[in-house]
């Protein structure tokens, strides 16, 4: 189980560093929509690594925000909340269960208000600064596949293998329409439209904006079936994990606990 509880007191300094890990941290980012989770849970599985998936602690708590009634523009009273917020992820094959303060809360941060509000609160520096020591915490011993936006840049700078997965926003959007059931009541360019919302406010925020390590491979799925962007994952892995020779970090093939 992986669990970031914040406190005030927490702050996104030191950083790990390689030589403290026995495994390798894998980032994957990218804008909303483009297959990071199921990339990251992929990999995951592939490599008997465990999968994180950092925007479920910005939903969480945002969650909390609305069922509290807080203003999302109100940055000190959401770290106030913080203070007294327990964020638990548990990885399972194909993503993460997500417990706010022990209760699961899994499917409820995937609707439309708590994504909405998710984006809106991510923008500020200093909530930033608490998800980002908490996300360390979780993956300070490596072995670990970490998406979000900003695990290259500012999570782990020097995780040994970074992927920035992008994809056209109609493509992201299209990909999205059809996964959705079919007599949900919102059409592919309304789904669209929030995507380009999101993408706008992720990367032009000034804190940690989404935008691709200098040192991460890009990879642009538009053109790509899903299993290409998989086999093309694996490979960027497999390549790193092969330059190496620590044998602790020789793949594996497992299953996430
Ligand atoms: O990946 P996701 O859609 O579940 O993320 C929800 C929101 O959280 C997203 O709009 C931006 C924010 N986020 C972030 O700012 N940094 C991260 N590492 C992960 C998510």
């Amino acid at each position: 189980m992986a669990e970031g509880q914040m406190h005030p007191n927490d702050t996104a300094e030191p950083t790990t560093t390689p030589a403290r890990r026995q495994q390798p941290v894998i980032a994957i980012d990218g804008p909303a929509g483009a297959g990071k989770s199921t990339m990251a849970a992929h990999l995951a599985r592939r490599f008997g690594f465990l999968n994180l998936e950092t925007g479920a602690m910005y939903r969480a708590h945002a969650l909390k925000a609305i069922d509290h009634d807080l203003g999302f523009d109100e940055e000190q009273t959401l770290l106030d909340l913080a203070a007294h917020t327990r964020i638990t992820l548990q990885p399972q094959l194909e993503g993460n269960r997500v417990l706010l303060d022990g209760v699961d809360v899994s499917r409820r941060v995937r609707d439309k208000d708590v994504t909405v509000a998710a984006s809106q609160i991510s923008i500020h520096p200093h909530l930033r600064s608490w998800m980002v020591a908490q996300q360390r915490k979780l993956g300070e011993k490596g072995g670990v596949v970490m998406e979000g936006r900003d695990i290259g840049t500012a999570v782990f700078p020097d995780a040994e293998v970074k992927i920035f997965l992008d994809a056209d926003p109609e493509v992201r959007g299209n990909r999205r329409y059809r996964q959705g059931p079919p007599d949900a009541p919102v059409t592919e360019a309304a789904i669209i439209k929030e995507l380009k919302e999101r993408d706008a406010r992720d990367r032009n925020r000034a804190e940690s904006p989404l935008r691709p390590a200098d040192d991460a491979v890009i990879l642009d799925s538009t053109g790509m079936t899903l299993e290409e962007v998989l086999t093309a994952a694996e490979q960027i892995v497999h390549s790193h994990l092969a330059s190496t020779s620590n044998p602790t970090q020789a793949p594996v093939t497992g299953t996430n606990p």
